[in-house]
């Protein structure tokens, strides 16, 4: 069953941190999510830690899920210093790992990165000075130009974006403003603004964000960390119509 007009029902989740004393932690939501969506957007921090014991349960949680499961890695799958083994798990068992490379599912495409953090507006940080500082800002491009390329790769009518980090301050409201900057940057939302086919971005890591937002150039945005959204739906997943 598809949704109203015949729209994709988008089921997205955040910051999963599945821990490795964790015992199936999510076969009975992801039956329930397939019940209630036609795909499953995982928006990272799927482990805990990024140990590949962590990516092996979760693994087995995603091969009984029975709709398409496609996302991202967020930081803390990159702890342990082997987020392409985490990844790696994750394909094995099914799941479309986004990044260079943009899926469309029965006329939706979908785009993702992990995302960086940097800063928005005047709080930016800008690549000078240092090399470390320059750095640190060339990830935040690079991540910001890997969703632009996967974006402009697409071919269909509507479009999600698929995040870890947060391209809007807007979804941020609820975390101190001193760490704004740590929660993602606002180079992601520039290269959505530049595609019209995107119609929705979701991401996670801010755990105590807010769930609605929009980029500066109006892409409605939502925050699907799963903490943000159980205290608002009853749920900890969020089903968007595209
Ligand atoms: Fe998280
Ligand atoms: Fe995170």
């Amino acid at each position: 069953m598809k949704g109203s007009e015949g729209k994709l029902r988008v089921a997205a989740i955040g910051d999963l941190h599945v821990m490795e004393d964790s015992v199936a932690p999510y076969r009975e939501l992801f039956t329930e999510i397939a019940g209630a969506a036609d795909v499953l957007v995982l928006c990272g921090d799927l482990t805990n830690f990024g140990k590949t014991s962590e990516a092996e349960i979760l693994a087995d949680d995603i091969r009984a899920c029975a709709i398409p499961v496609l996302g991202v890695l967020g930081n803390h799958d990159y702890e342990c210093g082997q987020p392409e083994k985490v990844a790696e798990i994750l394909h094995e068992a099914g799941m479309t790992m986004l990044g260079e490379q943009a899926v469309e599912v029965e006329g939706v495409g979908f785009a993702g990165v992990k995302g960086f953090m940097g800063g928005y507006g005047r709080g930016e940080l800008a690549p000078f000075g240092e090399p470390v500082a320059k750095a640190f800002v060339d990830e935040a491009m690079n991540e910001a130009r890997k969703l632009e390329n996967g974006l402009r790769s697409l071919r269909t009518e509507r479009s999600v974006a698929v995040l870890h980090y947060s391209p809007t301050v807007e979804t941020l409201a609820g975390e101190p403003t001193e760490i704004y900057q740590y929660l993602g940057s606002q180079r992601l939302a520039d290269a959505i603004d530049r595609f019209d086919h995107v119609k929705a971005v979701v991401h996670g890591h801010a755990h105590h964000g807010k769930y609605e937002g929009k980029t500066p150039g109006g892409t409605p945005v939502f925050n699907v960390a799963q903490f943000v959204l159980l205290p608002l739906f009853g749920r900890p997943y969020a089903v968007l119509e595209v």
